[in-house]
């Protein structure tokens, strides 16, 4: 079967800056796709790549096996990307954007059904006929995504659609996607939240500085990381660590003592071991497997 998205050695320079190095990898048709990565990993840069907004250096992305470039009507016409900016046609009521749009994918008057559908959805109904500029940040991020959605496209990307957003559009948002994704619809998220990756995605690929570190079922992601938590309550806030243990410190705060160790090499017997030696004694102790956050963390730490 055709992948969703197919990017193939993908380059980007600005000037100096080379944003993306070499990316390669696949969106399986169907997938709930997250992409990861801290601040200026490349993460829009390839979204834009893939909408036809920024040509690549090098390299091809294909939408349902059309060329971004090449075939690029019909690669658009698959594709439905929600901006992560929030830039809106400042002379329009939400209707006249999203017949607009509408009229541009070539949908009439018949499109008008799911329009009306999408904004009772997105909750826009009452703001149909107010001019963008009056609306609010939520609000206009509820229409860039309707706006996304006129054309039905098989393949949803949402470039952090939930930054900036309240808890009840975000959960309805959530609600939303699932929606889609269960309709047979490909979702590609990007998102700052772990937890939200984690809770909604099934496949998730990591970029750091314009590469690729992680692709993988969420689960297996999880289960090849080999670290997993000691949390301790001290009894005495300001212990002093043994320097043995250091590096092996995730956090400690008030007391709480966060170790990060080894599946195989930290045995939880030699660390108790190491803290009794130190005159170091707890009240409560338990581990704790990792989230998809330490993950995370652990691919794109700073060197
Ligand atoms: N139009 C542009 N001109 C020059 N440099 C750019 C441009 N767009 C992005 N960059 C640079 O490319 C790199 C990747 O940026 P990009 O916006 O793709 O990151 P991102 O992963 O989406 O980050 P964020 O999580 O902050 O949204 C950054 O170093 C950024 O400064
Ligand atoms: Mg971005």
């Amino acid at each position: 079967m055709v992948a969703a998205v197919s990017i193939s050695q993908v380059h980007k320079h600005y000037g100096n800056l080379h944003a993306l190095r070499g990316v390669d990898f696949e969106i399986p048709r169907g997938s709930f796709f997250g992409l990861l990565g801290p601040n200026g990993a490349g993460k829009s840069t390839l979204i834009n790549i893939m909408a036809g907004l920024v040509r690549a250096t090098q390299g091809t992305v294909h939408i349902l096996g059309n060329d971004v470039r090449h075939q690029w009507r019909q690669a658009r016409h698959s594709l439905g990307v929600v901006p992560q900016e929030l830039a809106i046609d400042p002379f329009f009521t939400v209707s006249e954007i999203l017949r607009l749009q509408s009229g541009y994918f070539g949908l009439g008057q018949k499109n008008q059904p799911w329009i009306e559908e999408l904004l009772h959805i997105l909750n826009l109904s009452d703001k149909a006929n107010t001019n963008s500029q009056e609306l609010s940040g939520g609000m206009r991020r509820r229409v860039l995504i309707a706006q996304a959605l006129v054309h039905k496209p098989s393949v949803v990307v949402l470039d952090e659609p939930t930054a900036g957003v309240d808890v009840e559009l975000r959960k309805a948002l959530w609600v939303f996607a699932n929606r889609l994704h269960q309709n047979g619809h490909t979702i590609v998220l990007t998102t700052h939240y772990i937890e939200e990756a984690e809770n909604l995605c099934e496949q998730i690929a990591i970029l750091n500085q314009g590469q690729l570190v992680a692709l993988d079922s969420k689960s297996a992601l999880l289960s090849h990381y080999p670290f997993r938590l000691l949390r301790l309550t001290l009894t005495q806030p300001n212990a002093q660590i043994p320097i043995a243990l250091q590096d092996k410190i995730q956090s400690f705060t008030d007391g709480e003592l966060i170790l990060r160790l080894h599946r195989d090499n930290d045995p939880i017997g030699t660390i108790l071991e190491s803290l009794r030696a130190a005159n170091i004694h707890f009240s409560d102790l338990h581990t704790e497997e990792p989230g998809l956050e330490e993950v995370f963390m652990s691919l794109t730490r700073k060197k």
